[in-house]
């Protein structure tokens, strides 16, 4: 695989500029218009129907287990007015454009991150932007950065079914999309418009992700469904994909992405995850060839 972007040489003391224009595919972007992949591999996207259910932690531990196995992966915190994957992994900006686009910040294991909490002054200071900077923001942060060569760009959605999510539909060739649910959601109608969306936008659904529907006891090694019996292997179902991890509640791993060191957070949860994309990939593309 050819990034044909190499890392820039020449030194710049200014943060990015004004946006790159996008590289706009020709056959096979469809109506859409996406964006070409340049030296991007997979592009995988990581949703949910609403807040709060562990999104941002499933894009960092998916990218990590894909790290860990040695593939070149990026992640673009596509959730620009709620960024949080430069905490997950202890990353700060600003970044800076050494003249071949955005150059990522980049962890110590070698991941390249992305997001908009890099272009404020700290932590607590909110990204306040009205829906055409956020079009111009989502495109730059995909076709403007220096992304280089990678396997994998995970990209951590904005929630839900906004005028977000829709622009990153629209303007990123996503490969697939991994819903992300904790069991007491899946009342809610939303995610299924959130899964309806993706759909009827010709993003491929790859499978779906279970967080915190159990707890493994500490102390007597119990499983304790804390919802219940889960329910997200009937939804998976109803979809058509796999069901590929059910992660537990774990005080480790929220310790660990307050430290901003998702990265060592290893389990056989997280490898399984990493392993099921890698395959529901590959019978995505088998699928596709039945159909061509
Ligand atoms: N499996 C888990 N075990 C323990 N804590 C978890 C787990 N998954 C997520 N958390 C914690 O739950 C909180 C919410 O997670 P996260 O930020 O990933 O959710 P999100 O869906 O991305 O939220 P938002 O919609 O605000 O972007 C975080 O504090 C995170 O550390
Ligand atoms: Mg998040």
């Amino acid at each position: 695989m050819d990034g044909g972007h190499d890392h820039g040489t020449h030194p710049t003391s200014s943060p990015p500029g004004g946006p790159a224009p996008p590289r706009r595919t020709g056959p096979g972007a469809g109506p859409l218009q996406r964006m070409g992949k340049g030296g991007i591999g997979r592009v995988i996207a990581v949703g949910s129907g609403k807040g709060g259910v562990g999104k941002s932690t499933v894009a960092a531990l998916l990218a990590s287990a894909l790290a860990r196995s040695g593939r070149r992966v990026g992640v673009l915190d596509a959730d620009v007015t709620g960024p949080s994957v430069p905490k997950l992994f202890g990353l700060s900006g600003p970044l800076y454009d050494r003249g071949e686009g955005i150059e990522p910040a980049t962890t110590p294991e070698g991941l390249r991150v992305v997001s908009s909490q890099f272009m404020v002054e700290d932590e607590q200071t909110p990204v306040i932007w009205r829906g055409p900077l956020v079009t111009r923001l989502i495109t730059q942060f995909f076709g403007g950065v220096n992304w280089g060569s990678l396997d994998y760009l995970i990209l951590d959605m904005p929630p839900g079914t906004s005028d977000v999510p829709l622009t990153v539909f629209q303007t990123i060739p996503i490969d697939g999309m991994v819903f992300v649910f904790t069991p007491q959601d899946l009342a809610a109608l939303i995610v299924k418009k959130a899964m309806n969306m993706a759909r009827d936008l010709h993003v491929p659904l790859l499978g779906v992700v279970e967080n915190m529907g159990f707890l493994d006891c500490p102390h007597c090694h119990e499983r304790i469904e804390l919802f219940g019996p889960s329910r997200v292997p009937k939804i998976a179902e109803e979809y058509g994909v796999p069901l590929l991890a059910r992660l537990p509640v774990d005080p480790t791993l929220a310790v660990k992405c307050d430290a901003g060191r998702v990265y060592d957070y290893d389990t056989p949860e997280t490898r399984a995850l990493a392993t099921a994309l890698a395959d529901a990939l590959t019978s995505a593309d088998r699928s596709q060839l039945t159909v061509l």
